[in-house]
């Protein structure tokens, strides 16, 4: 189901900030060569992820399903230099993916990856340590990112789940 219509949203991506131009070659590479791309957030949830993130001052982000790293280096883009994003990816063809992206830019030093089922790297984090949190991965779980997550955010931290009117299921 298309919730916006073409046309508006070429208008809100004609007016919001670009992406960067790694990030447009990520995105592009992505499109050309993986089985599913539209997996990516596109630049105006990653716009709005960055948003976020500066407005709310925050500094250590989750989040959960990593996929290419597009998300993950646009958030990483808008944290300040001290600022950390620990992503957490299933899958080792895209983590192999996502780092070598990660080399080209100047955002490695704050991205950490945490290979396996995201439920159960949630346990290794400390209980409200992070400011936001970036839930994009497998749907079924989302019940149990929310429980868990939301323990690992800060008071006042925020929870962003993608897809959530997804194909026009509440
Ligand atoms: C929609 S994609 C993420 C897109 C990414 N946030 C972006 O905007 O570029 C979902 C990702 O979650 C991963 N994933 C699925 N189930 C998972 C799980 N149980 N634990 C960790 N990652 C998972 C998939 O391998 C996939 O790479």
């Amino acid at each position: 189901m298309q919730f916006v219509s073409e046309d508006i949203e070429q208008y809100c991506k004609d007016y919001s900030i670009s992406d960067s131009d790694l990030l447009k070659e990520l995105s592009k590479i992505t499109w050309e060569t993986e089985e599913i791309p539209q997996m990516l957030c596109g630049s105006l949830v990653g716009g709005f992820l960055q948003m976020l993130i500066k407005i709310s001052g925050a500094k250590r982000v989750l989040e959960i399903g990593m996929f290419t790293g597009y998300s993950t280096l646009k958030m990483a883009e808008a944290l300040p230099a001290n600022g950390e994003i620990h992503s957490c990816e299933l899958m080792e063809k895209h983590i192999n993916t996502a780092k070598g992206w990660f080399e080209k830019s100047n955002m490695k030093h704050k991205i950490t990856i945490h290979q396996g089922k995201a439920i159960q790297s949630l346990e290794n984090f400390r209980v409200s340590s992070f400011d936001l949190m970036f839930v994009d991965a497998d749907k079924t779980g989302y019940p149990e990112y929310y429980r868990k997550g939301t323990m690992l955010l800060k008071k006042d931290g925020i929870a962003v789940f993608d897809n959530m009117l997804w194909s026009g299921s509440v």
